[in-house]
């Protein structure tokens, strides 16, 4: 029997509407391309901003087993010293390329059926609220230093950056060198899931998990409001409603190590 590996990534779940469309569909869609592991973005998970030990509980028990995040991860005051926690921290990760005194770290080793996974989480510097330095050199310095084999590990990267262009030139930077890169951060999925020329798969921003009437997850009338520079308006979260679940199906063959199966899922289901 053929030795593989699926893995499923969702991007970023905001808030508490995110979250409880996840418990709904994930038991479905982990029944229907059965994955060794599922990833997903973190950063607005507690109320579209940061973490709380309750709201990873939450989708830990709903079958997600690592997660990545962005800048909005350390907002939660009480929620960003979880990133060095010794119960979370071998499974939870932020950005590599931001300021080193920020808690946490930037990637883990994870085993899944024998096999290495690096799991790396690097921001982009164009259009972001925090100028990290290049995720592109500091990409070259985690490989200088932990020397993955490309032919024997799988790499999977999260990008989480704003504009398409730094996310596909990095993802061609990498190609041969990575499993996967994912886009996040944008919140809106882009639809094109490829597989680069020297192997590495790649989708530019994979969409989050949140509610579908609004705008990037938000309540669409709390973003315009801001956009009339009514600064003080303050952002609000929908409770309930069509939610949508956007994510991304991988599986590695583990004798080529080639990607064998991409495919982008997009679901909406009502809460
Ligand atoms: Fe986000
Ligand atoms: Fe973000």
């Amino acid at each position: 029997m053929t030795k593989q590996i699926t893995i499923c990534v969702f991007g970023d779940i905001v808030g508490k509407i995110g979250r409880k469309a996840l418990t709904k569909q994930l038991p479905i869609i982990k029944n229907k391309f059965k994955p060794d592991l599922t990833i997903a973005n973190v950063e607005n998970l507690a109320h579209g901003r940061g973490i709380t030990e309750k709201s990873l509980l939450e989708i830990s028990d709903a079958g997600i087993e690592a997660f990545t995040s962005g800048h909005h991860v350390w907002e939660n005051k009480m929620g960003a010293p979880l990133l060095n926690s010794p119960k979370w921290s071998a499974r939870l990760i932020r950005p590599m390329n931001v300021d080193p005194k920020l808690p946490g770290k930037g990637w883990v080793k994870l085993s899944i059926k024998n096999q290495n996974i690096y799991l790396l989480n690097l921001q982009g510097q164009l259009y972001m609220p925090q100028n990290g330095s290049s995720p592109f050199l500091t990409f070259d310095r985690f490989w200088q230093e932990q020397q993955p084999n490309p032919d024997k590990d799988i790499l999977i990267i999260d990008l989480h950056a704003e504009t398409t262009s730094e996310k596909m030139a990095f993802a061609n930077y990498v190609d041969g060198k990575a499993t996967l890169v994912f886009g996040t951060h944008t919140h809106v999925p882009t639809a094109d899931p490829k597989i680069l020329p020297g192997g590495t798969a790649n989708i530019t921003d994979v969409g989050m998990v949140g509610s579908y009437d609004s705008v990037i997850g938000f309540e669409k009338n709390s973003s315009i409001k801001r956009f009339l520079n009514i600064t003080a308006a303050p952002y609000k979260l929908q409770e309930k409603g069509l939610t949508e679940i956007n994510g991304l199906i991988i599986t590695v063959n583990l004798d080529s190590h080639k990607v064998t199966v991409l495919k982008q899922i997009r679901e909406i289901v009502d809460i």
